[in-house]
């Protein structure tokens, strides 16, 4: 899909969601944001980079916005497809997108030591299937940092943390336009049927909601991301980013009164279980997935004093500290 002369976005798929990876370009110089999985950069990446007449050699730049397998999972296809690409991405990700072993262990195992909340082994192999071997980052960026396409495109890169903490986007000014990957999601992920297929997936709620704002408050007329449709003009960017930000709110309240409720212990397993439906239409089978916003809002709680988290047994209890408990 052209969104405009020297944007592309290469349209794939991932477990049922859409992928978008855009292709920004000037001249013969392209630069790639985010190389989905191995599966991906194997098989879409060449296949559209034929169709749109781009020589793999013109790539200059593959920029991962953040550490997840369908970003940053065919990196190593990617630079074997790409010899002239340098592959850069925020600096406090670096580690965790150079190695996919740790990327499983810390994303995507995160929960089994402490919650007892892991993925079946399946569903582990195709995870781990999304990436081949390690392959190391040329360039890591903190945000503020620019790349000249040409003479008169410069491309701004953001740093939009929460869903990680290196989270990059990349601002095209010349067109208004910012690519955000995943950095604000909405309610949640959509099928490409249209149907909700997964909740929210951000980590760290702090710098969430400060990325929240800065999309919100930001020059952009039109804002793509990696899983959502594209918004083309402020009314709906800001109602995209309302949606964001309820979300981390209703999760909160949530959290807090099944606490308030609940004042002898709540492991973050029976949360995910009790809140889900209260949340999202999502299939009842990932809701899990809300380990990762929950414990965000878990740690926030913890580090803000209001939360205290029993860490002697297993799984971890939670709850609230007693002046604002119910019972
Ligand atoms: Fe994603």
């Amino acid at each position: 899909m052209q969104l405009y002369p020297g944007a592309d976005l290469i349209e794939c798929e991932i477990n049922g969601r859409p992928l978008y990876l855009p292709l920004l370009r000037e001249g013969r110089k392209a630069l790639l944001l985010d190389c989905g999985t191995k599966q991906h950069a194997e098989n879409d990446i060449p296949k559209a980079l034929s169709r749109l007449g781009v020589a793999p050699e013109d790539v200059l730049w593959v920029v991962i916005t953040h550490p997840d397998a369908d970003h940053c999972g065919g990196s190593a296809e990617i630079q074997r497809l790409c010899p002239n690409a340098r592959i850069a991405c925020g600096e406090a990700d670096r580690a965790l997108i150079e190695s996919p072993d740790y990327l499983y262990s810390f994303r995507y195992d995160a929960y089994r030591k402490d919650h007892g909340i892991f993925f079946d082994p399946e569903t582990e192999l195709a995870i781990r299937n999304c990436s081949s071997t390690a392959q190391p980052v040329a360039f890591t960026f903190t945000g503020g940092e620019t790349f000249r396409l040409g003479p008169d495109r410069v491309l701004e890169l953001w740093h939009l943390p929460g869903h990680s903490h290196g989270h990059l986007g990349l601002y095209d000014s010349k067109h208004g336009t910012l690519f955000y990957g995943d950095a604000i999601q909405g309610a949640g992920y959509r099928s490409l049927a249209g149907l909700w297929t997964l909740c929210p997936t951000y980590l760290y709620v702090e710098s969430y909601l400060q990325t929240i704002r800065t999309i919100e408050t930001c020059p952009a007329e039109t804002i793509v991301g990696c899983h959502w449709p594209v918004l083309r003009d402020r009314q709906a960017i800001l109602q995209f980013c309302a949606e964001s930000r309820n979300f981390v709110s209703q999760a909160d309240r949530l959290i807090r009164d099944y606490l308030s409720k609940h004042g002898s212990g709540v492991s973050l397993r029976e949360l995910c279980e009790r809140l889900s439906d209260q949340l999202g239409d999502w299939p009842w089978e990932v809701h899990f997935e809300l380990a990762n916003a929950f414990s965000g809002h878990l740690d926030y709680g913890v580090q803000s004093g209001r939360i205290e988290v029993e860490t002697s047994g297993f799984p971890f209890q939670y709850r609230l500290k007693k002046a604002d408990r119910k019972n």
